[in-house]
Formats: C-alpha cells, structure tokens, sequence
C-alpha cells in the first residue's frame, strides 16, 4: 500500500513523496476501498503552496476522492457492499492505493463508467449540486453567472444549470476555454481576461456562482437583482496575492456588505464548504452524492475529462492545474 505524501509546501515537483502506507480497520459507517484512480482538486493546489486552511499539517496525504473497489464494509453500513465498484468522498488522504472513508460520502458506480467521469462525481459535480440545488434552490429558467465555468466545478455548474433551462453566462481565461464552453451551451461566453464581465452582462442576475473571490466577488455580486443569490465557494484570485499587503488588499476587494442591502433587496449570499458539509452534514452529502451518480447514469450529466494521468506524471498533472491549463476533471491512475 502507497500513497502520496505532501511534504514540502512549494512547486509539484519538490513537494510530493511516494511512501509505504498502512490501513486502519474501518469503523461501523466506514468503507475500506482499494483504489484505482484518485481526483485532483483546486484545494490540493492551494494546499501544495501552503495556502489552504484546512490542510493538516505536513507531512500528509491530501486527496478529496477515489474510485476504487470496496474490500471491508464497517458493521452499520447498509448503502454499498464489498466488491462495489464506487466514488468516494475522501477527507483528505485519496492520494493513495488504499483509503478507510465515510459510507455517507460513497456511492455506487457502473463496472463500465469511465474513470475520468466518475472522479469528477466525487467533490465537483457533488460541490455544484449542493450549490445548485442546497445553497441556491435554482429554478427552472433563471438567468444565472457562473465564474471559471470551464474548470471542474465550472462545468458541472453549467451542465447542472443546463438540465433546469436556465440562461447561462460563463466565464474563462482563454479562447480555447471559450469554445468549449460554447459547446457545452453556455449561451454567453466571456473571456474575462479581455472584457470586464460586469460592463457585458446588461441585466439582473438570478444566482451567482463564485470561485474567484476579491473583486470578481463584489462585480458578480452587484449584477443581482431582486431576489438574487450569491454562492460563494472559492477564491482562486488569492493565488495571484504575494505579499502580506497585497493579501490584506485582496481580503479588502470583496467589498462591505450590510444586513440592510440584502434585506432591501430581498437578496442573499450562501458560502460552500464540502469539507464542512462532509464533517457535519453527511446526509446532505450522501444526497447529492447519491443524486449525482443518479444523473449520470441517466445521461443527465457528462462529466468532460481534462486528463488522467499515470501515477508517475502527478507532478505534471499538478502544474497543469495549477497553471490554468486544463478544462473538466484531472485524475490519476494507480498503474497495474
Ligand atoms: N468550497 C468547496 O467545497 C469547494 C469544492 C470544490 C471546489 N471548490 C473551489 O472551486 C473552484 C474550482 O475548483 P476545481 O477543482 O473545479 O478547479 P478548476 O476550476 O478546474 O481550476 C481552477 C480554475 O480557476 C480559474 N482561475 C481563476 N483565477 C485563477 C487564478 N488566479 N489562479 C489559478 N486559477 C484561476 C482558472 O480558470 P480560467 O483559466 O478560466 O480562469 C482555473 O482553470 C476552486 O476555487 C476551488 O477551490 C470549492
């Protein structure tokens, strides 16, 4: 048994360590999993440079999902059984051969759905359906902004918005990116490194989908109108602030908000955190987890697939993410 361990806070190639791992027995709502691929997640990025909060300390495996095989069920687990090919929600630890998980963050998945797919189930379409469905109760037909909509998250917003007929604008930071999000049916593309998004959207938004943060946050949350929500769930613009001042000016570009304005305005701001939800919400994740694996077996929902990597190109994978190069799911295989 082997798995990854985060070492060294710093660029992908010093930071992660191939080491020999040994597995707990699984408590009554635990699984054990044998592993077959485990996901890549923005979090692991900002992890790997020494900015998330909830990184337990190093050395540590991080890793937010695997799809693997069940090999020992807890005695009170009563949604998977041993031999299940599934996705799993893992708290930490997925980079590795073997993981001990929550059933609640668990489901079942068919033996032929492609690997890639089934991944980005694990945290982003499930982070999307909590945001879509939980934190925003979208409704058929709103007019909605989704920010990164190219990304893993991104996608599975769109893709999600999509299925309720909701007008769908998007942004992204390349042509490439654009395209894509065309053929996804995003019905307003911009590239927010060439327009400003807020001087092209000319109405009242419904739901705002945020993952930039600073002042992408404050724009994006201006463009709602009456009865309007904000979902805020990342802030990928912190990877851009440097020094310590410029991380207090960052802070700062979010704007002040007042009880008075969202009254007035009968408007509202959810903040997502799956780790939160995961440590103290199981049954919500169970539900969108369980929900998610459902679409996609229906053909509601289809995954796109950036990359998966063998074992031996996690560096590469991670620099890619990291870069803004990729589009969809990121994953890696655990080689034969
Ligand atoms: N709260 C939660 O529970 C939760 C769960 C999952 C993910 N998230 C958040 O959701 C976001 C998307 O996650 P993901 O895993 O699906 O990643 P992703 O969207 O596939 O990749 C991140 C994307 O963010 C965009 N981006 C914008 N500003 C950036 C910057 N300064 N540096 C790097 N990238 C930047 C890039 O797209 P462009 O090239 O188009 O700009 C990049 O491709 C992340 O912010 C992540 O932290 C939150």
């Amino acid at each position: 048994m082997e798995a990854f361990f985060l070492v060294k806070n710093g660029s992908a190639d010093v930071a992660f360590e191939r080491r020999a791992i040994s597995l707990k027995q699984p408590e009554a709502l635990e699984v054990a999993i044998e592993v077959e691929a485990f996901g890549l997640n923005f979090a692991d990025v900002t992890a790997r440079l020494g900015l998330y909060r909830d990184c337990p300390p190093l050395p540590t495996v991080v890793g937010y999902e695997v799809v693997g095989r069940i090999t020992e069920t807890g005695s009170d687990v009563n949604n998977v059984s041993k031999g299940d090919r599934v996705i799993a929600f893992t708290r930490f630890g997925g980079y590795a051969t073997h993981v001990v998980t929550d059933s609640r963050g668990v489901a079942k998945i068919e033996e032929d759905y492609p690997v890639g797919k089934a991944l980005a189930l694990g945290v982003q379409y499930t982070t999307a359906y909590f945001s879509a469905e939980m934190a925003s109760s979208l409704n058929p037909g709103e007019k909605v902004l989704i920010q990164a909509a190219a990304g893993g998250v991104g996608t599975a917003l769109v893709q999600l918005c999509k299925h309720k007929g909701c007008k769908i604008y998007g942004t992204a930071g390349s042509e490439e990116k654009l395209a894509y999000l065309r053929n996804q049916g995003v019905d307003v593309p911009i590239n927010y490194r060439t327009q400003d998004f807020s001087e092209v959207i000319k109405e009242d938004l419904d739901v705002v989908y945020d993952s930039i943060g600073g002042s992408t946050f404050k724009k994006g949350f201006k463009l709602l109108g009456p009865g309007g929500r904000m979902v805020s769930f990342g802030a990928a613009s912190q990877l851009d602030a440097g020094n310590f001042f410029s991380k207090i000016r960052f802070g700062l570009s979010f704007g002040f908000y007042h009880p008075v304005q969202f009254i007035m305005n009968s408007k509202s701001l959810s903040g997502v955190n799956m780790l939160r939800i995961a440590d103290h919400k199981q049954h919500l994740l169970q539900h969108a987890i369980e929900q998610v694996a459902q679409l996609a077996k229906e053909g509601k929902i289809d995954p796109y697939v950036g990359g998966v990597y063998p074992a031996s190109q996690l560096n590469e994978a991670h620099t890619a993410l990291e870069k803004r190069k990729t589009m969809g799911k990121i994953g890696i295989v655990w080689e034969e």
